[in-house]
């Protein structure tokens, strides 16, 4: 397992995606580690970072797409090349890569961790789900996309009969839940420190409470999450 570290990070290029953004940073010594692990994230000037997924891994270079939404992802769109980024990872337990059939399923910015686990497993075949086919734009960067925009949803058109692995909005994934047996789940939580200490991610799983940053992002089907709060 890779050991997280931190590290002040150049901008290399911060380019529009749809209505995401992809920011590419110089690697340094950061190791990318798994698919589906994050990064705490913190643009110039913010007091706190935000949780990422690794959406690119190219030599030298960790890449990040950004939905912005908010304060935190705001400040991370508008860096500029040359900005340097405070970045710590990678953290949490990311996908479960020994997987025979896989099928890769994402919604929205759920797309974000995509393109890292498509490269690592060979592009296998994915299905995603936008809103509009501007946000649609995203999936250029997943091969082998079949691509749905609302009211079609995910689940409409998704064989059953695969190893599938998953990253979108809760009602996205618990609708997967119901469908595939054993689907690895990405689920999300506000997180403040990224690694145990703070107890903001606290998520119900299997009737105990347990940090879903130390536990998750990504659970194995069965096992039996719900939100605390
Ligand atoms: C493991 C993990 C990986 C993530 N990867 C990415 C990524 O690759 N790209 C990306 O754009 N975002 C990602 N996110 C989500 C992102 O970190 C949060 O949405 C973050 O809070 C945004 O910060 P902000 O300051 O821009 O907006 P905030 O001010 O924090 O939030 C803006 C709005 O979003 C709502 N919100 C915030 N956080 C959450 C949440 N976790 N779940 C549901 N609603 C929420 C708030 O209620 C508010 O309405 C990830 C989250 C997790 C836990
Ligand atoms: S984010 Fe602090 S304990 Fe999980």
């Amino acid at each position: 397992m890779s050991r997280p570290a931190r590290e002040r990070r150049r901008v290399v290029s911060v380019e529009p995606v749809g209505p995401y953004v992809l920011v590419r940073v110089e690697r340094g010594s950061l190791d990318p580690g798994a698919p589906g692990q994050f990064f705490m994230v913190e643009a110039p000037g913010r007091v706190l970072p935000r949780p990422m997924s690794l959406c690119l891994a190219p030599p030298g270079e960790l890449a990040f797409l950004l939905d912005p939404i908010g304060p935190g992802t705001r400040a991370l769109a508008a860096a500029e090349p040359g900005d340097r980024l405070h970045i710590f990872g990678p953290l949490g337990n990311g996908f479960r890569l020994d997987v025979a059939r896989p099928l890769l399923v994402g919604g929205g910015i759920g797309v974000a961790p995509l393109p890292y686990l498509s490269d690592v497993l060979g592009q296998p075949p994915a299905v995603l789900g936008f809103r509009t086919a501007e946000h649609a734009e995203a999936a250029v960067l997943v091969p082998n996309a079949e691509v749905v925009l609302d009211p079609v949803l995910v689940t409409d058109v998704m064989p059953t009969d695969r190893d599938v692995l998953a990253c979108g909005p809760e009602p996205m994934l618990s609708a997967i839940r119901a469908l595939a047996p054993s689907a690895q789940l990405a689920w999300e939580a506000p997180m403040a420190c990224g690694y145990g200490a703070c107890y903001g991610c606290v998520v119900e799983i299997d009737g105990e409470l347990k940090r879903l940053c130390v536990e998750g992002p990504v659970l194995e089907q069965e096992e039996e999450l719900s939100f605390s709060s």
